[in-house]
């Protein structure tokens, strides 16, 4: 094969670059995979819509070095924009980090890489997929209990072993449903029929088989059938690829159950990269794919549902939006960024401040309704507790995205989307620095955590991802740990109380945000103690008010949550009131930043 036979051009190649507003390298890791191989169709299909847009796409045969040749043939190619999906994440990274840095705008499918180098990551939620095949598999047993094969196609890939893990996290609550496990080192169909049929003896013993993936899936099913089995085991794929033999068909034949889809990405990598090209406000850092579950019942409407059309009519949105009230700096920004957000997206906006009130944001739902708009937002005081008021709005056909928050219901598709930080993430990074930056020279330094309110999900979030780490770091533990409403004044009274209880022993301050951080400063300060040298701070949100004490050495690194949710939100009311498929998050770019950045970066914080 000669080498430009590996690069395919979705137009007429010779005048490719004269005839187009944009090129798009599509580097693709292998097209072996029936699900890569569906991603570039995808790919293609939606670029016909743009008679503005080429494409040229590599193959990379599953080699890291061969893609980064690829990268490089792109480049020469003089391409305005690379969507890649990584064959690995590790070796790629750096890569994509110069092409990034080069100022080409990069989209990264399916493998998440290390780092914010990048504009755009798109990629589904394995754990999630998991779940939902253990919820149907939950359902197929009917309560009564059973055995579950679990059949791991690649079990090496970090995809497979987080759709075990959640399918693990489902099952597990039920004692009745035994499982045991079958890993295979690949995801191959005849591999798969070779290994259900070795298994004839012991098959009478199961009565679902949970297959990571649809090829997996297959095989079972076509050894199954072999054997005359078929009738007596249910199959539950994942994958859920349309065309024929794919999950899809496999679920409308009846010989698999179900099958959870693993969307690739590929529509919305055209959509977002043109919006990324024109340079459209509103594009996030992560757009993580909502996955749906294929049964014999919805599978028709399903296939169906992916050929739709969406047009955006431009018209004005309504929009009732509760926001949680005014605690901080960064609400502030927040409440600024939906507001001006607004007006640029021709969105009517009905806006309530709760005042931290769950009864007065339930109420404001409910006006809302009556109110008769497009679509209700919530940025949610505490987790849980909204089932009533959101089945509400379900039953008045109208969609709840959650922004900034999250909320925890236990009746399902109650929440279109979550737009927002990724909270845990943010408590990980806080220890990190923490572990990387104050030795404990063979010690225990205490900290002092002062917290959000109680059950908002950035408090529980936070916590959660610091102590995570906080596990594998044997010299710091939290020494004293209290809610401060995320407040100034609430920073400042855990630490003057503290204080006052006598014999100060703390090293380090982990506040959940920067108004706390400060209002800890103040009460320290007042009792002699010096911030950032006696005790080390470390805070979240990134306002300007606590990279002027970073500068001033008072406060040693904020991790950055990102207020400015305005144009991300807008933009995917307009997506979703034209009907295109929501995803189940959208997640914001963010930074951590220390006394070595702070003063460089300080004029061009936004907030
Ligand atoms: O929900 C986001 C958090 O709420 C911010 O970190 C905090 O400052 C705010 O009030």
């Amino acid at each position: 094969m000669s080498c430009l036979a590996a690069y395919t051009w979705s137009r007429n190649s010779a005048d490719y670059k004269n005839e187009v507003e944009y090129v798009i390298g599509v580097s693709q890791a292998n097209v072996r995979e029936a699900w890569r191989i569906a991603l570039n169709q995808e790919i293609e299909e939606e670029v016909k819509k743009y008679p503005n847009i080429n494409i040229i796409t590599t193959d990379a045969t599953s080699e890291p070095e061969k893609q980064k040749q690829d990268i490089d043939k792109l480049l020469e190619f003089g391409i305005d924009l690379l969507i890649i999906s990584p064959c690995d994440t590790g070796k790629l990274t750096e890569k994509i980090k110069d092409v990034f840095q080069g100022n080409i705008p990069v989209i990264v499918m399916d493998r998440g890489i290390e780092g914010f180098d990048y504009s755009l990551f798109i990629g589904p939620d394995n754990d999630m997929i998991g779940r939902q095949a253990g919820e149907w598999v939950v359902q197929l047993l009917d309560g009564q209990g059973g055995r579950v094969l679990k059949l791991c196609g690649n079990s090496g890939s970090i995809q497979s072993q987080e759709r075990i893990k959640g399918f693990d996290s489902v099952v597990m609550d039920y004692p009745q449903i035994e499982t045991s496990t079958f890993n295979m080192d690949t995801e191959l169909k005849d591999k798969a029929y070779d290994a259900v049929l070795s298994m004839k003896g012991s098959l009478k013993e199961i009565h679902v088989i949970f297959a990571n993936c649809d090829y997996v899936a297959q095989g079972a099913y076509e050894a199954l059938e072999s054997m005359g089995m078929e009738k007596g085991i249910q199959i539950v794929g994942s994958d859920g690829l349309n065309g024929k033999d794919g999950g899809v068909d496999m679920v409308m034949q009846g010989k698999i159950a179900a099958t959870i889809t693993c969307p690739t990405g590929g529509r919305e990598a055209i959509q977002y990269a043109y919006s990324i090209l024109r340079q459209e406000s509103g594009v996030p850092k992560q757009v993580i794919l909502r996955s749906r579950t294929i049964t014999k019942g919805n599978a028709a409407q399903y296939l169906e549902s992916l050929e739709k059309e969406c047009f955006d009519k431009g018209e004005t949105i309504t929009v009732g939006y509760s926001q949680v009230g005014q605690e901080s700096q960064w609400r502030l920004a927040n409440t600024h960024s939906i507001q001006e957000a607004a007006r640029e997206f021709n969105v009517d906006l009905l806006f309530d401040d709760a005042d931290q009130s769950q009864d007065k944001q339930i109420a404001a739902i409910r006006r809302f309704i009556e109110e008769k708009v497009d679509v209700i937002v919530v940025s949610p005081v505490v987790e849980t507790g909204w089932d009533e008021a959101l089945m509400e709005a379900k039953a008045a056909g109208i969609p709840v995205v959650m922004s900034d928050r999250k909320a925890e219901t236990d009746e399902k598709d109650l929440i279109t989307t979550y737009i927002g930080a990724d909270f845990l993430e943010e408590g990980r990074r806080a220890m990190r620095w923490i572990r990387d930056n104050i030795p404990s020279g063979g010690k225990v330094l205490n900290i002092l955590e002062l917290k959000g309110n109680q059950g908002a999900s950035p408090t529980l979030e936070r916590r959660k991802g610091f102590v995570e780490v906080l596990q594998e770091c044997p010299g710091y533990q939290i020494a004293y740990s209290e809610y401060g409403d995320f407040t100034y004044d609430g920073g400042k009274r855990i630490v003057e109380g503290y204080l006052e209880r006598g014999g100060w022993d703390v090293d380090i301050i982990f506040a959940h945000n920067d108004d706390m951080a400060l209002g800890a400063v103040e009460a320290l300060e007042d009792y002699g103690i010096v911030p950032g040298e006696d005790v080390k701070i470390i805070s979240v949100d990134g306002t300007s008010d606590v990279f002027r004490a970073i500068i001033a050495g008072k406060i040693n690194c904020t991790v950055e949550c990102n207020p400015l949710l305005g144009p991300p939100l807008m933009k995917a009311i307009r997506d979703m009131v034209a009907g295109k498929e929501m995803p189940v998050r959208i997640i914001t770019e963010e930074k951590v930043y220390d006394q070595s950045q702070a003063e460089e970066v300080i004029n061009q914080r936004a907030y």
